[in-house]
């Protein structure tokens, strides 16, 4: 008997594995699609496993890409929200966790490939972090994901209960700043990178924020998407304006000025001009799904249509 009840848990827990099948253990091609951008980085790091190998410091190569991805997917578990909103493909929301954790695990691996960088002396590598402000942020940062990763599973969403779980959640906004901040401290030269990033975390912010300011129930209007790419990647320019102008004590308008120059080809255009490429890009995908897709309706048990609203709309309207 109790050898049954054992076998019967541990075949739950292989179905759990299983990742890439849905909650009803269909194969799900979202849930695969999620994993193979998750493992992307791990491909490209193969790939160019013979230049990392022979480069001059191997290991900080692998630090740099692990700590570099995991940033690229808290910002992509952030962009699901006004994603699921825009294209009206409510059912995104079932690969949020695994981005989030998947952003987690490459955080696992950052500070680890860090401690084997300290040759495995743990009480360097503490020193290390308490000595460093940057180190201290992208810790802080860390163990924050972890308190997320640890409480994203069902069983502590119903123990904590819908409003403690979402509000405990909304640390990931403070989560993403601190990891900007870590990003830009450890960057010795070109910000444009870290600033293109810091411009798309501002419009994914500023998203959450005019729908609360504006209490706007369902999706931003073209408009008003237009209107926030607009305003943050002119935000995008002045930031990086003024950082170059107190660094370099330059003024910030010749900096604007150069804005402008398109001279030096592609590599040469700034962060400012990508935030507002990517952020229209977005609004064209809103103009063309507001058109082409319908959102899908199912039954109320009243006998009214409603629009289908996945289980989870209560816990992620916000996050
Ligand atoms: C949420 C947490 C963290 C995030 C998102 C993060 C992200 C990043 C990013 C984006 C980079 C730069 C990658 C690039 O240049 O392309 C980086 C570099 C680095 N991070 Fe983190 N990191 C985090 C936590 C940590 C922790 C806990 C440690 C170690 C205790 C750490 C140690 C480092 C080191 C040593 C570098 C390279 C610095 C250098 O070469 O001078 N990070 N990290």
């Amino acid at each position: 008997m109790v050898h049954q009840g054992h076998g019967w848990y541990v075949e739950a827990m292989l179905r759990k594995l299983q990742i890439w099948r849905d909650r009803r253990g269909n194969l799900s091609w979202l849930r695969l699609a999620a994993l193979a951008l998750l493992l992307m980085p791990v491909g490209i790091a193969l790939w160019d496993a013979d230049a990392i190998v022979h480069g001059a410091r191997p290991l900080n190569d692998v630090i740099h890409r692990a700590g570099f991805w995991m940033l690229m997917f808290i910002l992509t578990t952030l962009a699901i929200t006004p994603l699921r909103r825009i294209t009206r493909f409510g059912q995104l929301i079932d690969v949020r966790r695994m981005l989030g954790v998947g952003a987690f695990l490459y955080g696992v691996t950052h500070i680890s490939l860090y401690t084997a960088d300290q040759m495995f002396d743990l009480v360097k590598v503490a020193s290390e972090i308490a000595q460093r402000v940057y180190l201290v942020i992208g810790f802080t940062a860390l163990i924050g994901l972890a308190t997320l990763a640890s409480t994203s599973t069902d069983a502590m969403v119903r123990r904590l209960g819908a409003r403690r779980w979402q509000h405990l959640h909304y640390a990931v906004y403070g989560i993403g700043l601190l990891a900007l901040i870590h990003y830009f401290q450890q960057t010795k030269a070109d910000v444009s990178v870290p600033t293109f990033t810091a411009g798309v975390f501002t419009w994914l912010m500023g998203y959450r924020i005019v729908v609360k300011l504006w209490k706007v129930r369902g999706e931003l209007s073209t408009a008003a998407l237009a209107g926030l790419s607009v305003a943050v990647a002119a935000l995008t320019f002045i930031a990086e304006a003024v950082g170059i102008g107190i660094v370099f004590s330059v003024s910030p308008l010749l900096v604007l000025q150069a804005d402008l120059d398109f001279s030096g080809g592609l590599d040469m255009i700034r962060p400012g001009w990508l935030v507002l490429a990517a952020g229209l890009a977005v609004t064209a995908l809103n103009f063309v799904c507001a058109r082409l897709v319908k959102p899908r309706r199912t039954r109320a048990p009243s006998g009214k249509d409603h629009a289908a609203e996945p289980r989870e709309r209560v816990l992620v309207s916000a996050n």
